[in-house]
């Protein structure tokens, strides 16, 4: 068995493992660093970190075309339910909680300090990362969108194969915030997501990754949209 994950530009991560797929944060419509076309990517569990447009982004729509299960907070899967959105297949979970989703992948809600407010300014609940545990025993910490807090320490305590973290400063941790969470939580590697897509968040994720290789073990490796990584 073996997991891997493409990045698909923005915080947009498609994760396989077993020939099954969990699609996180599916912002591919308006995205202009978009790797894949929303009416092109396959589900099997659709994540949404929170409500903004950029993370909900193509969620129901995919998951009308795939038939994918969502999940997300509880606030959020109720909007998903509601209205004529009206999808049939959601799981609303809160921080600390989590799920084992048929049998291949287990999802638990983090902390996360950002907004949640959804596209049509319904509440959104609070905003939330994701720790992945894949059959195969790959762990993988999504941190979506926030700041840098310091119960990271405790997720890292579950023993991090790849951490996912937000560079982009502006709307979530910058590079030196991103360098102190790679700190926290000893992955044994790191992928910097949620910069470059728009100008307020560009950054230089290779000098980044320059100073996570002299300054911890933790190995970075710094995606374009569209490529994948092998975690095992
Ligand atoms: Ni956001
Ligand atoms: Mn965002």
């Amino acid at each position: 068995m073996a997991t891997r994950v493409q990045w698909l530009g923005h915080s947009c991560l498609l994760f396989e493992s077993d020939g099954r797929r969990v699609l996180v944060d599916p912002f591919l419509t308006g995205n202009p660093a978009a790797a894949a076309r929303a009416e092109e990517v396959a589900a099997d569990l659709i994540c949404i970190s929170h409500g903004h447009g950029d993370h909900i982004g193509d969620a129901v729509a995919i998951a009308r075309r795939t038939g994918a299960t969502v999940l997300s907070n509880y606030e959020i899967s109720e909007w998903l339910q509601a209205g004529d959105r009206n999808l049939p297949k959601v799981l609303g979970l809160q921080h600390g909680g989590g799920v084992l989703f048929d049998g291949f992948v287990h999802v638990k809600l983090t902390l996360a300090f950002h907004g949640s407010a959804l596209p049509d300014g319904s509440n959104g609940g609070n905003p939330c990362g994701f720790l992945l545990t894949f059959a195969d025993g790959t762990k993988i910490y999504d941190a979506a969108d926030t700041g840098l807090f310091g119960d990271m320490k405790l997720i890292g305590e579950e023993g991090l194969d790849l951490a996912l973290l937000p560079i982009g400063d502006f709307y979530t941790m910058g590079p030196d915030d991103a360098l102190r969470a790679v700190k926290f939580l000893e992955p044994k590697r790191v992928v910097p997501i949620h910069f470059n897509t728009f100008p307020p968040i560009r950054q230089d994720a290779g000098a980044w990754a320059t100073r996570v290789r002299q300054e911890t073990k933790t190995e970075p490796t710094v995606l374009t949209p569209g490529e994948w990584l092998n975690l095992n």
